[in-house]
């Protein structure tokens, strides 16, 4: 089991603002980067036929094997990306067809780092995130947000940034 996080990176393009954002946020810091494009899933699907080159399997042995999970999404219409939320649809998979698995999500630590043009990150936008950790017996620790019409290195990018890496890094000593 490991305490580095496991970021899941949720863009629909591969040199995307948020892998970039994720990248200095966790730069000089262990962590393993896996990008959803890369392992593409199917749609939820409620008789849990799916087909052969389903990617969800890789993507929940990764899951368990690591303590902290960061979402890493951009903002797309106010809300998680469409590959993001594919994938927290498949989480119904690890209550139905995949129980064991699910049950071994408890305890996990859950963050969620979120890029968008507008100022804020929209209000509601860290629900999902929360309810559905909740909801798997999982905690959900906090969000960073970068507008991309800001610098990285203005003040309170510099400061959110390093209270994110604190609570990650105090959430590894629980
Ligand atoms: C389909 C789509 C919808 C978007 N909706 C929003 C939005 O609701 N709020 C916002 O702040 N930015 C929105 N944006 C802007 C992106 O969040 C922004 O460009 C971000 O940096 C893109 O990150 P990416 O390169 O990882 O995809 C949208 C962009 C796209 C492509």
């Amino acid at each position: 089991m490991f305490d580095t996080p496991l970021i899941i990176l949720g863009s629909s393009r591969r040199k995307s603002d948020t892998r970039n954002f994720a990248g200095h946020v966790f730069k000089g810091t262990q962590h393993t980067l896996l990008d959803l494009l890369e392992h593409p899933m199917a749609y939820y699907d409620y008789e849990g036929i799916y087909p052969a080159s389903d990617s969800f399997e890789q993507v929940r042995k990764l899951m368990l094997e690591h303590n902290i999970l960061v979402f890493a999404t951009p903002v797309y219409w106010y809300s998680m990306s469409a590959l993001m939320k594919n994938l927290f649809d498949r989480f119904t998979d690890l209550v139905t067809i995949e129980k064991q698995s699910g049950r071994k999500l408890k305890g996990k630590k859950v963050f969620l780092l979120a890029v968008g043009t507008d100022e804020e990150l929209p209000a509601g936008f860290e629900i999902p995130f929360k309810r559905t950790a909740e909801y798997l017996g999982m905690s959900y620790e906090g969000f960073i947000y970068f507008s991309v019409k800001t610098s990285l290195d203005q003040k309170q990018n510099i400061d959110s940034r390093i209270s994110f890496l604190e609570k990650i890094n105090a959430s590894t000593k629980e």
